[in-house]
């Protein structure tokens, strides 16, 4: 019997596949769930589910450590968005798979399953990473069988499939966010439903009283809060908690996806919406306009390589080495106000600043004001001389 490794999160999808491959394909299978930040429940669950299915093994990877400090740190470094988007379940993927090829060479497997529809994002993200680190077959039970949600549901149900208790949405969670979609939140014109939401509570139940706290970053990336220092997987924990008790992190956009299609996607990432906000306010200090204008441009390309899935993608390593050459002085600190839903940048301080109090201050009486005269007078010369030809009646 051929051996096939299934990424396994114990949801809809892929306890169908698990039958459908048993059965259909004829395979054994083999189960594998790659811990990414998500609560501990989904872990466990995936591994019981497993073992009621009839799996003879079933694997959890902890993957934490590694989405933290070479995913998520990157995309704070990149200040990654994607539309509004932080790129919480874009992120995750490629590492995801990246875990699955490992295990699928450990076990000498023929082939490696993933539950993914033929119209979201998250094919084509396995497939290119699972391409690019292997030559095993790859299946999609889902896809190749073109069931929808109400057919996969018939299916469970028909072959004893246990359901996950909330069934309502489709939900992805890891350390960077948790991602939100379906059901009645597929017309645009529907109000996200407050029970849609686990990780951040509303504007109006977040408390009256405001939280100060102060943020070092270190070449980039978020090292202590208050002067308490951290690792990766601690500190977004952390951040995620404090700023989802203030109601921060919410994002209800129309989003673009890869194929072109439009969908409503509901955010919540309160830790990633802090530590963005906070890392670009120190590198408004530090870097120079140059840099900084330089620095959109690769928000923008960065953020379309993650969202596309195509992690492996020379220009994606490209960018990093620029991005990090940039980032050893995004060093100091920055001191945040969080209250009722909103972010107050209240200082920064770094010793890489290019601020210059001196140069700035009204009160200075050693430039000479005159000196800049000569500057002025030819600034926007263009736009006086097409003013002069083409706007004479
Ligand atoms: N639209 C997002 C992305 O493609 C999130 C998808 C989340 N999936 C889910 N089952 N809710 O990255």
């Amino acid at each position: 019997m051929e051996k096939v490794v299934l990424a396994f999160s114990g949801g809809l999808d892929t306890s169908v596949c698990v039958k459908l491959l048993q059965e259909k394909y004829n395979m054994e299978v083999i189960t594998a769930c790659v811990d990414v930040g998500q609560p501990e429940i989904e872990i466990i669950r995936p591994a019981q589910v497993a073992n009621k299915l009839g799996v003879k093994k079933h694997y959890t990877i902890d993957a934490k450590d590694e989405f933290a400090e070479e995913f998520i740190f990157r995309a704070i470094k990149a200040n990654a968005m994607y539309e509004g988007y932080p790129l919480s379940t874009s992120l995750a993927r490629p590492l995801i798979a990246m875990k699955i090829v490992e295990l699928a060479e450990k076990v000498k497997a023929d082939a490696i399953a993933h539950g993914c529809t033929g119209k979201g994002n998250d094919q084509f993200r396995f497939e290119s990473t699972i391409r690019s680190g292997s030559l095993c077959s790859i299946i999609a039970p889902v896809r190749d069988l073109s069931l929808t949600r109400t057919e996969e549901i018939a299916y469970a149900n028909e072959n004893n499939i246990p359901l996950p208790y909330d069934k309502e949405y489709s939900i992805d969670e890891n350390l960077w966010g948790r991602s939100i979609e379906g059901d009645v939140l597929e017309d645009p014109m529907v109000e996200t439903p407050e029970k849609a939401f686990e990780w951040t509570v509303s504007t109006e139940n977040a408390p009256e009283k405001a939280q100060f706290l102060d943020i070092t970053f270190e070449n980039g990336v978020p090292v202590a809060i208050d002067s308490i220092k951290m690792g990766a997987v601690e500190m977004v924990t952390e951040c995620n908690s404090i700023a989802g008790s203030h109601g921060i992190g919410r994002i209800d956009i129309i989003e673009n996806r890869i194929i072109g299609l439009k969908s409503r996607e509901n955010y919540e990432t309160p830790g990633a919406v802090l530590l963005l906000t906070a890392h670009k306010a120190l590198e408004q200090l530090v870097l120079s306009r140059e840099e900084l204008r330089f620095a959109e441009t690769i928000t923008q390309t960065y953020s379309d390589i993650v969202y596309k899935g195509i992690w492996h993608e020379p220009l994606r390593e490209d960018l990093d080495c620029a991005i990090d050459n940039m980032q050893k002085r995004v060093t100091g600190l920055v001191r945040l106000k969080l209250h009722k839903g909103s972010i107050k940048i209240l200082g920064r301080e770094s010793i890489f600043s290019l601020y210059s109090e001196e140069a700035v201050t009204f009160e200075d009486k050693e430039t000479d004001q005159r000196e800049m005269a000569g500057m002025v007078k030819n600034y926007a010369l263009q736009a006086a001389c097409y003013q002069r030809v083409c706007k004479k009646d």
